[in-house]
Formats: C-alpha cells, structure tokens, sequence
C-alpha cells in the first residue's frame, strides 16, 4: 500500500442509494444482477470494479491488486436501489416484460426487485416520441417537477437511511437537441425552467435535481443532458461529479477495439458500414427518426477521432462511414450487428473484414452500471468535480473538456481509468517505458 494517498478518499461507510430514471431492460439487469451475485447464483462478468486487477509499481514487484482492494469502493451489499419510469410496473415485472434475463434467475430475486416500485416520472412525449405511461408528473411548470424530484429523492435519502446517492440515467433516449441559449448559464437554464422552456429536456430536470440535492449524475443515453455550460457550472459550484454519454456497448465498443489496430499497423480504411437489428424497448423509441439522429452522432463520432483524418489524410481523409439501427421485434434484447470493413494495406491492396456480432445488449451494459455507479462514488468521496474524463472507457460519446477533443481509443481509456486509481492512491503513473529493466 502506498504510504500517503495523493488525495483524502472519505470511506465508503453506510448505505449507497442508486436512483435510475429508466426502469427497463438495462436498469432491471443491472438491479438484478446485483441481486444474483450477491445470493451467489452468477458472476459479475464484465465488471471492472468487480474482476480486474491493477499493476502497482514495476513488472518484477508482482503487486496487482483487485481494485476493489486498491481503492475503497461502496461493497454490492450496501447498494439500494431506486427509481422513475413512466410506467407502473416494479422491477420484477419490467424486467420479465425485458426477457433478457430467465424467469428462474428472476424468480430467486423476485423479492427484492418486487419492492422496487418506479416513482413518476418526469416525461415529454415531445422528446420520446414512441412510448407513452401513465406514471408521470403532470402537474406544474419544469421548475416545479425539478422540485418533485428533489422531494423524491430526500424521501428515498430518508427511507433507506442513505450515506450517499448516485443518479445515472437509464431511461430511453431523448430526441436529438444542441445546446441553446437557455443552457448557457445557470441563471438562465433556471429561469427557463420557471417559464417551461421547450429547449429544457426530461432528462436535465432529472440531472438538475440531482446535483441540486448533492447529487452526482452520470448518463448512459446519447441526450445531450448535462453537457451544457448551466448545468456543468452547477456540477462545479457544488463539488460534484458528471459523466457520461452513451454507454459503450456492442458495436462501437467493437470499433473502439479495432480502429485502434488498424491506424497502429497504418493500415487505411476506404469504408465503415455498420448495422443492427433489435426489438426491445430501446429499439422501438430509436426507430423515431429525431431519437435515431442522437444515437447516430455518437456512433458516428469514434471513427474519425480516432483515426484522425487530418494528421493520416492518405489513409483517412474519405472514408465512408454509416450506421444503421433497424427495429425488428422478435430479436428482442438479442441485437445482431453487422459490420462490413473495407481496409488496405501496402501499395493500397484492399482487403475486407466483416463482423457479425450476436450480442445481448443489456448483459453488456449491466456491468457498466454497476462500475459507474461505483467510481462515481468514489469520485464523490475523493472530491472530484465536474467531468469525469477517466471515466470515458464507458461511453460513446465521453464528456470532455471544451479545449480538448474526447479520447475513444479504449486502451487508452483504460490506461487513464488506471492511472487516475494509482495517482488517488499515491502509486507511481505506469508509462510502460521500461528501461530499467534493461539497464
Ligand atoms: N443496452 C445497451 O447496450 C445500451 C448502450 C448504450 C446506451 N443505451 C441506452 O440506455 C437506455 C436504456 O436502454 P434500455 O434498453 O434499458 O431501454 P428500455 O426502453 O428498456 O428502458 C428505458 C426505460 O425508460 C423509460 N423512460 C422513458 N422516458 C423516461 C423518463 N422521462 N423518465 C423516466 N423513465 C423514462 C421507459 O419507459 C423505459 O422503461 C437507452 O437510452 C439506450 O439507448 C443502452
């Protein structure tokens, strides 16, 4: 162990209450995941914070901790869970209606996930187009069901006796929005929610709530939501942590590991055509063309970030790149995707590379919930506000700093995930140059 910590890390005592807006297929895997590890009826597989171990000093010095060990992280036991959707059903039932998970794994965590009762959502039919519930908060200006939430969650704060609270978003994906004017400053973005504001989505009155009540927020969606100059300013003013956007799943967690190898061998590509097929909830909101239009930039966005056209120009400049979702109900969560790549290598030879990856999206991205859940927390208790960059290994589209462009390639990812627990832990950075070993 090392002997002083770069930063005070305040321990993870007591209860961890988890609020989801979005009780559906990637929420009720998570949750029930949790609930199936803990009774020991199944592996965390996936899960960072759970399995992966970190190097600490030199390669001859044989220390490579679980991380868990390495830094103080909330255990699975001490997580509650809650949440909103704008349907009634508890957890049990939506994550029966999921059918990602088999009825007999469910039925052993029926108990838990049954008491899990989603609290009304905050909902615009105007920003999720395909799906419409009765649970929801109709009453009142945006500024007044911001006020709800917050009354939500000091309830959920007070029943469940938590220490602390993480909000992450889970729910569907919101209509493709830019930032205007009402989310330049926070003055503004409250004064918008006063006169109900059409720019002001669902999903940034959830994250307005929470950082109001010291709360970090983290979102799995494409939704622009908290990557706004208001509501960074908020998450700056009160010392709290934001990540996000899009969890990295399936395919472009695919084209984060492959990109990567083919600019590293300078290897050029000429075409990227990617496809999907899926028939759960997720895919029957993105069949909207206005929510499409938000996944499609951040599926879009990795490619050339990655590859860098403009320093690589006769292996980059015109590649052509498209991404297809197509709604096909009986695949339900079991998504296929369908890559064809069309590389070249010495003398511009073209070679081709397909892949067709039978993937279930919700077993991919219950794991992420839980490690953000978790590192959230952590970043909570070590004081560590505003965007979250080390956690970009998670998403699509990873919030960054206005004068930096966002770093997709995910061994890179990592390497910062893993740099930034040895610097909290006071552990030499690893920057595998190694030359000590030779000397
Ligand atoms: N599964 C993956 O691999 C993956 C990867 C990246 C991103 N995502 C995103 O995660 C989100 C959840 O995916 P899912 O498969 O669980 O979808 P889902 O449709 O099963 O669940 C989303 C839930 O959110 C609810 N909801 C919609 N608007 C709401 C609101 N304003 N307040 C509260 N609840 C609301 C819906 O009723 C639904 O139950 C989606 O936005 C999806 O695009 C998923």
């Amino acid at each position: 162990m090392p002997a002083k910590d770069n930063v005070q890390i305040a321990p993870a005592d007591g209860t961890l209450g988890v609020l989801i807006p979005g009780i559906g297929a990637v929420s009720t895997t998570f949750m029930a995941g949790v609930e199936a590890v803990k009774r020991g009826l199944g592996a965390p597989v996936g899960s960072l914070t759970q399995l992966a171990t970190i190097r600490l000093g030199k390669r001859t010095e044989g220390r490579s901790p679980l991380i868990k060990d390495f830094v103080p992280l909330a255990g699975l036991n001490d997580l509650v869970f809650g949440g909103w959707d704008i349907y009634e059903d508890t957890a049990y039932e939506a994550a029966t209606n999921a059918k990602v998970l088999d009825t007999s794994l469910l039925d052993q965590v029926k108990q838990p996930l049954s008491a899990i009762r989603p609290m009304k959502a905050v909902f615009d039919p105007e920003y999720i187009r395909r799906i419409n519930g009765p649970n929801v908060k109709d009453k009142g200006t945006k500024m007044d069901k911001a006020e709800m939430l917050m009354e939500d969650i000091q309830q959920f704060r007070k029943q469940h006796n938590c220490s602390r609270l993480v909000m992450i978003w889970c729910a569907s994906t919101e209509v493709y929005h830019r930032p205007a004017p009402v989310h330049q400053t926070l003055k503004d973005f409250e004064c918008g929610l006063m006169k109900n504001d059409p720019e002001i989505a669902p999903s940034q009155i959830y994250a307005y709530a929470a950082l109001k009540s010291g709360v970090p927020f983290a979102n799995g969606a494409p939704n622009l939501t908290t990557d706004t100059p208001a509501l960074l300013d908020l998450a700056k003013e009160r010392n709290l942590p934001i990540c996000g956007k899009d969890f990295k799943t399936g395919q472009t967690f695919m084209k984060t590991l492959i990109a990567p190898g083919l600019k590293a061998r300078m290897l050029g590509l000429n075409g990227w055509f990617s496809t999907n097929i899926l028939g759960n909830r997720d895919g029957e909101v993105l069949e909207d063309p206005g929510s499409f239009k938000t996944k499609e930039e951040t599926k879009l966005s990795v490619l050339d970030q990655i590859l860098q056209p403009k320093l690589y120009p006769e292996l980059y400049k015109n590649f052509y790149h498209a991404v297809r979702i197509n709604y096909y109900p009986p695949r339900g969560d079991a998504k296929e995707g369908w890559d064809n790549i069309d590389i070249f290598g010495w003398l511009g030879y073209p070679m081709q590379i397909k892949i067709n990856f039978l993937c279930r999206d919700s077993i991919l991205a219950a794991p992420l919930v839980l490690d953000l859940v978790l590192f959230m927390d952590l970043a909570q208790r070590t004081g560590m506000r505003g965007i979250q960059e080390w956690l970009s290994f998670y998403f699509k589209a990873p919030m960054h700093a206005p004068e930096l462009y966002p770093e997709h390639d995910i061994f890179i990812q990592l390497m910062k995930l893993k740099n930034t627990l040895r610097w909290m832990r006071g552990e030499d950075l690893i920057t595998h140059l190694g030359l000590e070993y030779y000397d």
